[in-house]
């Protein structure tokens, strides 16, 4: 039997295309232009991979798009550290973009995004490590050919950068297997007396979530092979207005959605409320409020948005509404049936309703509630 898997050729079919092919012309305009020194299997030169993350223009005048927006010393210290003998942990609360900068970091370094293991509280040692096709262990006994590499494990013969998501869901004797691997760079195979060493380029990129603090914490031991840097929330409103409009309209480009004119100022009523209840406090400093239960993070902001501009597109006249992200909102704050509840509603009544220029909005946030 053979599995379909996808290949290359699907890529500009794939509902979601990896970051390789989805900005495969970006990566090639980079890699032409890029002069400077690269690190042993690595694509580009850090400094590319820079520029590839942060945007840029090249000399040639090819327009090189931000993907992540954020402090650029942050993004430095990430690439770099993938050039040293540590791995990368990134870490921060939901929504902050560590599984998109880990995407964007392997497809820049190594071409290829997709040497991925998902951390859950299930994920078993074979899945950092290796496993066995049963069918070709019992017929033939332990041998190169049935042994099936884990993701970690082709990363390090082919020197590679691996990704690990939702490093501390993953339990800690799973976790221990990496220490070796991260630690010796190479991954003994005692059923075949061999070993795999890793060769020049392998690195890994771990994301942990801030939150799962005490779910399974990592191991000093562990941590110790990790550099970590901390994906902050956006800054200022401006720059999480900016981040939201992009990746909207790249997301809507995607989607076929029509382009919205005047998407902005509902983009920057949804940035605010995320914003005010994230904060617990109003812009102008005046009004204390209760935080919901909820992260309110950039990434929910998107997917409001987006909701907002399908509705628009579909069953209005293509123009976002507060009509259009109203309800999106206070799903996403709303997520407690009961006290997220409450939250909204002193929100609206003293917040949406007394504020200039938002009445339309508090219309429906009132239409939303009922
Ligand atoms: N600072 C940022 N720059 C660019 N995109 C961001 C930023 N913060 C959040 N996002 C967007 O939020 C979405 C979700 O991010 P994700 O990587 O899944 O978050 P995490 O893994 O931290 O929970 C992505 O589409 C990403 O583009
Ligand atoms: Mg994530």
């Amino acid at each position: 039997m053979t599995v379909s898997v996808q290949t290359d050729a699907a890529g500009g079919e794939a509902l979601r295309p990896h970051a390789e092919h989805a900005f495969a012309d970006e990566l090639k305009a980079l890699a032409a232009a890029d002069d400077r020194p690269r690190p042993a299997r690595w694509k580009l030169s850090p400094w590319a991979v820079s520029t590839y993350l942060l945007g840029g223009t090249l000399p040639d005048g090819t327009l090189i798009t931000p993907k992540y927006v954020g402090p650029r010393r942050l993004v430095e210290v990430a690439v770099t550290t993938l050039a040293t003998d540590r791995a990368l942990l990134l870490l921060g609360v939901p929504g902050t973009a560590k599984t998109w900068v880990s995407e964007h970091l392997a497809a820049a370094v190594s071409g290829d995004s997709t040497l991925l293991v998902q951390g859950t509280a299930g994920t078993p040692e074979e899945a950092v490590r290796y496993g066995w096709n049963y069918a070709q262990l019992l017929a033939q006994g332990p041998s190169r050919e049935a042994l099936v590499p884990s993701p970690v494990m082709r990363a390090m013969a082919e020197g590679m950068t691996a990704r690990v998501e939702e490093l501390t869901r993953i339990p800690a004797d799973v976790q221990d297997a990496l220490i070796t691997i991260l630690s010796e760079k190479t991954l003994p195979v005692p059923e075949l007396g061999q070993e795999v060493q890793a060769v020049r380029g392998f690195n890994l990129v771990a994301t942990a979530n801030d939150r799962d603090r005490g779910v399974n914490e990592l191991s000093s031991a562990l941590r110790r092979r990790f550099n970590t840097v901390v994906l902050p929330l956006p800054a200022t409103p401006e720059a999480e207005v900016d981040i939201v409009s992009r990746r909207v309209a790249q997301i809507g480009r995607s989607l076929d959605l029509p382009p919205a004119p005047d998407g902005m100022t509902e983009i920057r009523r949804v940035v605010t409320v995320f914003r005010e209840l994230r904060d617990g406090i109003t812009t102008d400093g005046r009004t204390k409020l209760k935080s919901p239960s909820g992260t309110l993070s950039t990434a929910e902001a998107i997917s409001v948005v987006t909701g907002g501009l399908a509705l628009a597109a579909h069953f209005g006249d293509g123009v976002l509404r507060p009509g259009d992200v109203a309800a999106g909102i206070r799903g996403a704050v709303v997520r407690d049936p009961t006290a997220d509840r409450v939250v909204w509603q002193e929100y609206v009544e003293t917040v949406v309703r007394e504020r200039d220029g938002w009445k339309d909005f508090y219309r429906a946030c009132r239409e939303a509630a009922e």
